[in-house]
């Protein structure tokens, strides 16, 4: 493959908020570049064509309600979270775009899941990968991307992932694919079975198919971005909610139409909740938000494995707390109808957190308030104040 010192002349498309280009780079108009992009995009798309759709589960209500709670199992996907919806989206985009070349590195800044999607596409091309990560990050996925052959790199403030990414970037010639700028434009809102077009799909034969409101939580914003533009384009009436742990700025910046929140401390609640409002957070498209505590994320998800026996990530429980909170309005109001919420990633990826109590005394955060007013809910149909 020959090398330019002018990869502008090639026509080249600078990112605009990612990595520049280096200064040595592919020559796009070279045949052996377009061979080995074509099948690139090919081992690409044909991942996605052996993939299932994943499941609708439903959350067990009593009938009496006439409310149902579903939630999306995105824990399904290959590499086991929503991201890889995500992963497959950018980097289609960033090959697609002439941004990820031979040999080039792909750099991810990520809170962890998107990094262990991003490396197995990376394996699958055939490019190296490496993710910057808060040092809190899970253990669980660090030893997934390097499972699929990416390295992890480190950074205490996780406020400094963006930077050093660039950096690293800059650095070492290779591409920062910036998921927190990218992901609501790499993914096909419109349709291509993207998520929300799945679950009208799946809704199709259920008593409500037109779920009064999806639940949705937020790291780039790239999902409920997804959802929530797909509702206004198909002209469904469906409310989307998006619910923020504790240690984020996104609840703030939506309620004050503040672009400049910020938040300076990282979230526990891996995966969503960020220090700044993300490019790919949509506020005009979110017509709710619930600040759900933290302890409550941890209630609700440990809820969630009494009910239908299956572990989540933090961010499930986060979402669910607010969904249950929204079933109880219904209730009260005596409206029926369908909530949809998400299964983001599998528990197994936090064992050490979520779920055991030494991390919760650690972090001084007590769910027992929280999980008894689950458990009344769940008996009477009132949320207890
Ligand atoms: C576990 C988990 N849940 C939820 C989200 C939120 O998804 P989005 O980035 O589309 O807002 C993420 C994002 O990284 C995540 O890792």
């Amino acid at each position: 493959m020959n090398a330019t010192a002018h990869p502008g002349a090639a026509g080249a498309a600078k990112p605009p908020g990612g990595s520049p280009l280096p200064t040595l780079d592919v020559d796009r108009s070279d045949p052996a570049y377009r061979a080995w992009l074509k099948e690139a995009v090919r081992k690409v798309q044909a991942d996605a064509n052996r993939s299932a759709d994943t499941h609708l589960l439903r959350f067990p209500l009593p009938p009496e309600w006439g409310i149902d709670l579903y939630f999306k199992d995105e824990s399904t996907h290959p590499t086991g979270s929503l991201k890889h919806r995500l992963a497959r989206s950018l980097f289609l985009y960033g090959l697609c775009n002439g941004w990820i070349r031979p040999d080039a590195c792909v750099i991810e800044a990520s809170s962890g899941s998107t990094a262990v999607s991003e490396a197995y596409f990376a394996k699958l091309i055939g490019v190296p990968f490496i993710a910057v990560m808060p040092r809190t990050t899970s253990r669980e996925k660090c030893r997934l991307i390097e499972f699929h052959g990416g390295r992890c790199h480190f950074v205490d403030d996780p406020r400094a992932v963006y930077a050093e990414a660039a950096a690293l970037a800059r650095r070492t010639g290779g591409h920062y694919i910036d998921q927190f700028t990218y992901a609501e434009r790499a993914t096909d809102w419109r349709g291509n079975n993207n998520i929300a077009e799945s679950v009208y799909h799946q809704l199709r034969l259920e008593r409500y198919p037109v779920p009064a409101w999806i639940v949705a939580t937020a790291g780039t914003g790239g999902t409920s971005a997804t959802i929530a533009r797909y509702i206004r384009y198909m002209q469904y009436d469906t409310r989307v909610c998006v619910a923020d742990p504790e240690n984020s700025c996104f609840f703030e910046g939506w309620r004050d139409h503040d672009p400049a929140a910020r938040n300076d401390r990282g979230s526990r609640i891996e995966g969503i909740g960020r220090p700044r409002m993300e490019p790919s957070f949509v506020p005009g498209a979110i017509d709710r938000m619930m600040k759900v505590p933290d302890a409550a994320s941890v209630a609700a998800v440990r809820a969630l494995e009494l009910a239908i026996g299956r572990k989540a990530g933090g961010s499930t429980g986060t979402g669910l707390w607010s969904a249950l909170k929204i079933v109880a309005e219904m209730v009260g109001e005596g409206r029926p109808g369908s909530v949809v919420t998400l299964i983001c990633d599998p528990g197994e990826r936090y064992l050490d957190k979520y779920y055991s109590d030494a991390w919760l005394a650690e972090q001084g955060l007590d769910i027992t308030p929280y999980t008894m007013a689950i458990s009344a809910f769940l008996a009477t149909g009132r949320w207890p104040c």
